[in-house]
């Protein structure tokens, strides 16, 4: 996950865990107050429904100081359930509060002798939960009672005479959870109405403040791109927070010392380059000084051979050794010269495939009294490159020249030359010991040999002819262990 989408899901997900808790704070409050008025309402109602049975049961039934209790509660409640003004009274209480549902006086046996829905005169008055039982209850226990059944909850008031432990008339009024439901269902529709809102706002401002505050972040990766490309930085933003100024301040600082460090490179590479030319120039003019005085001491010594040897034919073997020598550091300063020169090379369009055919051509006959199998996969097409054909057959004759002598008992040599993308490749393989992986750096330097009459000259001379070529060369290990060459140059 990015980070600024991690941002954007914490800041929203803060957001939403905020209306939550606020959105259910609210709704409690409201429940309370709701209930409370309710409570308030429903008891007024039975107060009052208290007053007038009290008062009309005083008004229609009178009695004397010696009349038994049992007699006067019979009294009084004969005269109640014979009443017919109550039952339009509590008609009348019931339409002024919207919340009552029904009103109801019952006996003390719990007998309804009057109520707002007629029928049930006579009928016996259930208990019911009270309205204080429910708001004695914890908020999501209220809410889930209130949201969940269609239970009634009731109000309740007892008339009873001074003195005697039951009471006479019970007054009941009822209110409706489905009532309570309606009035708070708005409450809860306007609360997630807000915070779907908030959560909208949030997120809206969360994106900004993520894009605002990963900007500093994104223009330090260009100044590290600036100074990975050597460029001087572009000039520090005052607007970036504190925090991330220290950081770019630092990192000019580093580019500042890294493009010095390059410079000083670039700069020492030049003055390297200058001071090598000078001692190539130096090296060949000497190696030119030698060269010529050897051609005429080689010159003369044939000479002096045709005169001497006549005479004196014991000298034979000296002049031998004598000429011998003299080739021998002619040999040493011509390849020493071909290494200094710039080499010119003459490049014409080269078919790799008859360039390495002519070569191999050369080889057979050493590589059957050696007893080496040569594998020549001719390749079907043409391989073009464009280069110097006498130089690129020197370099191929070298590799195959070590792959014959690394194979003095016989063996495999395996060549194919193929064409791969923008690159045309020589591959060389032989069965003999390989070279190892810690030489193969080594035997591409010039008089690096481990042969006991090697030169070494002749895989530097193959390392240059690529070179010079654009291409490249590299030894691997051949299937069977032996060495594998391989030769890359730009196809044509
Ligand atoms: N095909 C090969 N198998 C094993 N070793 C090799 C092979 N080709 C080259 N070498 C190693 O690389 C050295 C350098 O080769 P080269 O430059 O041609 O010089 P030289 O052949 O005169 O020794 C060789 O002496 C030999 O140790
Ligand atoms: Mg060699």
């Amino acid at each position: 996950m990015s980070l600024k989408l991690r941002l954007l899901v914490t800041m929203v997900a803060l957001v939403v865990v905020t209306s939550l808790v606020l959105s259910a704070m609210h709704l409690n409050t409201v429940t309370e107050t709701w209930l409370a008025h309710l409570d308030e309402r429903s008891s007024t109602t039975a107060q009052t429904v208290k007053r007038w049975v009290l008062h009309r049961a005083a008004e229609s039934f009178t009695h004397s100081e010696q009349s038994p209790a049992s007699a006067i509660r019979a009294g009084y409640r004969d005269a109640i359930a014979a009443d017919e003004e109550l039952p339009l009274v509590l008609a009348g209480l019931l339409s002024q509060t919207k919340s009552i549902v029904e009103i109801s006086v019952a006996d003390s046996r719990s007998t309804i002798l009057a109520s707002t829905s007629r029928a049930r005169a006579g009928a016996h008055m259930p208990d019911r939960l009270t309205l204080k039982d429910l708001i004695g209850l914890g908020p999501l226990d209220r809410m889930l009672a209130i949201l969940g059944g269609a239970i009634d909850y009731e109000s309740r008031v007892d008339l009873g005479i001074l003195g005697q432990p039951v009471p006479v008339f019970r007054i009941q009024v009822l209110v409706s959870s489905v009532l309570l439901r309606e009035a708070i269902l708005p409450s809860i529709g306007s609360a997630a109405l807000a915070s779907a809102a908030a959560v909208l706002i949030a997120a809206a401002l969360a994106f900004f403040v993520a894009r605002i505050s990963l900007q500093p972040i994104a223009r330090l990766g260009a100044a590290i791109d600036d100074i990975a490309r050597g460029q001087r930085l572009s000039p520090p933003q005052v607007s970036s927070a504190s925090e991330f100024q220290v950081v770019e301040q630092k990192l000019r600082l580093l580019g500042e010392q890294f493009r010095g460090a390059r410079e000083g490179a670039t700069e020492l590479r030049g003055s390297m380059e200058r001071r090598l030319a000078a001692i190539n120039r130096l090296t060949g003019g000497v190696a030119h000084e030698i060269k010529n005085p050897l051609n005429s001491i080689a010159l003369r010594l044939e000479l002096l051979k045709n005169r001497i040897l006549p005479e004196v034919p014991e000298a034979k073997e000296e002049l031998a050794v004598i000429s011998e020598e003299i080739n021998r550091l002619d040999r040493v300063v011509r390849t020493f010269l071909d290494f200094t020169r710039p080499v010119e090379i003459e490049t014409a369009e080269v078919d790799l495939g008859v360039l390495v055919d002519e070569t191999i051509g050369v080889l057979k006959p050493e590589a059957l009294s050696s007893l080496v199998d040569v594998r020549w996969s001719k390749p079907t097409g043409p391989v073009l490159i464009r280069g110097d054909a006498g130089l690129l057959k020197q370099a191929v004759w070298n590799v195959c020249r070590n792959a014959l002598e690394a194979m003095p008992g016989g063996g495999a040599l395996s060549v194919e030359t193929f064409r791969e993308g923008a690159d045309a490749f020589i591959r060389i393989s032989d069965t003999g010991p390989g070279v190892a992986a810690g030489d193969r750096e080594k035997v591409f330097q010039l008089y690096y040999s481990t042969k006991p009459q090697g030169s070494g000259i002749g895989l530097a001379m193959t390392f240059r002819a690529v070179q010079l070529h654009g291409g490249s060369i590299e030894i691997g290990s051949a299937a069977g262990g032996g060495a594998a060459f391989d030769m890359r140059l730009p196809a044509a």
